[in-house]
């Protein structure tokens, strides 16, 4: 008999899914019996947009971070604003939040509230999950199961995202403090910071890297990679101006981030101290020699990622139009 018990027991944590600590709400199949085709929506909605631009990829993916360490993942990153209410996406480090990811949300809730049986039923949050999953595996990355069961967030303020956000010019414990405060390590730091294998970046974000007093450039940048950037970034260039973060394959989601870094080819502080500082170089040269234990150890990360600050039950609802309120 307490044999059949534990055997039933076994039977239901893999059904419901084996929930982790902090993010018992989510689970795989949370759609299974509301829009089982979900998934499916998602992905064509994500592909088509993909065939109109490569963006797509680093627009979505970016989303999909900033959402999660400002507020939790609860999609109040696409809320526009309003006369009244300055939303988050209109806070001063926004630059780059290319308008390409919030359209990509957009389309993909529109194509699943096509279907009669879904229509209001999907979180934007989730949809933003989803996407951002499908983004990197149309880029070559590795796919994941996304866990779903995310509600969208009730306010989003300009405020809000004060402090909340790393910025390029932080050391690794800088990094370390704020991605632990979200139950991040340093090895999902570090692989984490391997999506910047795809996207630009705008040359105001490294220019104090390139151009030191006295002609000099950034000690622990390449120096002939910083004569290539001096080149594409001149010192009055214009603000509007975005080069790619990866300049070896910028439209492969692969490892080579890591090997541009053992050669000094980190854009950013916060890419360079990664291999800079002794104590993550060994995680760096294991990626970068390793590209499966990169997209292991990725999978890892953005799956608890995804889970930061997750609202449930009445912190949230499900919102009609992804970028207002109900
Ligand atoms: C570790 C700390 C991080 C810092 C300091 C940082 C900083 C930045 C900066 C300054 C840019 C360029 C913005 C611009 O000028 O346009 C950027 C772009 C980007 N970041 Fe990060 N980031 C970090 C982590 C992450 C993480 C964890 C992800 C996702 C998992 C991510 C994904 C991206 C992507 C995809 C882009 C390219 C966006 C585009 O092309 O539209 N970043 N990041
Ligand atoms: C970014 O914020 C500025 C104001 O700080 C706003 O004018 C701009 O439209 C915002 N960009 C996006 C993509 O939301
Ligand atoms: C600088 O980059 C070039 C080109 O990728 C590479 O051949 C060289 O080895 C790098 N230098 C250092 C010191 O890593």
């Amino acid at each position: 008999m307490a044999k059949e018990l534990l055997l039933l027991l076994i039977f239901l944590v893999l059904t419901l899914g084996l929930p982790s600590p902090g993010a018992a709400q989510l689970r795989y199949n949370y759609y299974a019996s509301t829009c089982p085709n979900v998934e499916n929506i998602v992905r064509n909605a994500v592909a088509a947009k993909f065939r109109q631009t490569f963006v797509t990829v680093p627009a979505t993916v970016r989303l999909f971070f900033h959402d999660c360490f400002v507020q939790g993942c609860d999609a109040s990153i696409i809320i526009a604003s309003t006369p009244s209410n300055r939303a988050e996406k209109d806070n001063p480090d926004n630059l780059s939040l290319a308008g390409d990811g919030f359209d990509t949300v957009m389309k993909a809730k529109a194509a699943v509230d096509a279907d009669p049986k879904c229509r209001n039923m999907v979180s934007c949050a989730d949809i933003l999950a989803l996407a951002t999953r499908d983004a990197i595996a149309l880029a070559g990355g590795p796919s994941y199961a996304v866990e779903l069961g995310r509600k969208d967030g009730l306010s989003s303020t300009a405020q809000s995202v004060a402090g909340k956000l790393p910025q390029p010019t932080f050391s690794l414990d800088q990094l370390n403090s704020l991605f632990a405060s979200h139950g991040l390590t340093q090895t999902d730091l570090i692989a984490l910071s391997g999506a910047h294998t795809v996207g630009f970046s705008h040359c105001n974000r490294f220019s104090s890297r390139i151009y030191k007093p006295n002609n000099g450039v950034d000690p622990s940048m390449n120096r002939t990679y910083a004569a290539q950037l001096r080149g594409m970034c001149p010192t009055n260039v214009d603000p509007t101006i975005a080069i790619n973060m990866d300049p070896e394959t910028p439209k492969s989601f692969d490892n080579a981030y890591f090997q541009n870094l053992q050669r000094g080819m980190g854009l950013f502080t916060s890419d360079q101290s990664l291999f800079a500082d002794r104590r993550s170089r060994p995680t760096v040269n294991t990626f970068a020699g390793n590209k499966f234990a990169f997209e292991r150890a990725f999978v890892t990360a953005i799956t608890k990622l995804g889970r930061v600050g997750v609202k449930t039950g009445q912190q949230g609802n499900i919102r009609r139009d992804c970028s207002m309120f109900n």
